[in-house]
């Protein structure tokens, strides 16, 4: 499922980048180029980000809340 129409960013690509390390809409806007055009994602985004970092560290969570 595309989530972000103007770069093209699947909910996938997404997912991969958090697994990958990222803890914030910036990380995954510097990995992937999502919410850069419009912003109309932005908000999903990272909604998908806290749940995908739900029962990870708090500490790694809490580095996503702060960004
Ligand atoms: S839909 Fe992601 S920047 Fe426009």
């Amino acid at each position: 499922m595309f989530v972000c129409v103007c770069n093209g960013i699947t909910h996938r690509q997404i997912e991969e980048a958090i697994d990958r390390g990222a803890t914030s809409l910036e990380d995954l806007t510097d990995a992937l180029g999502v919410a850069a055009g419009c912003g109309t994602c932005a908000a999903f985004t990272r909604q998908l980000l806290s749940h995908a970092l739900e029962g990870r560290p708090a500490a790694q969570h809490a580095v996503s809340l702060a960004a």
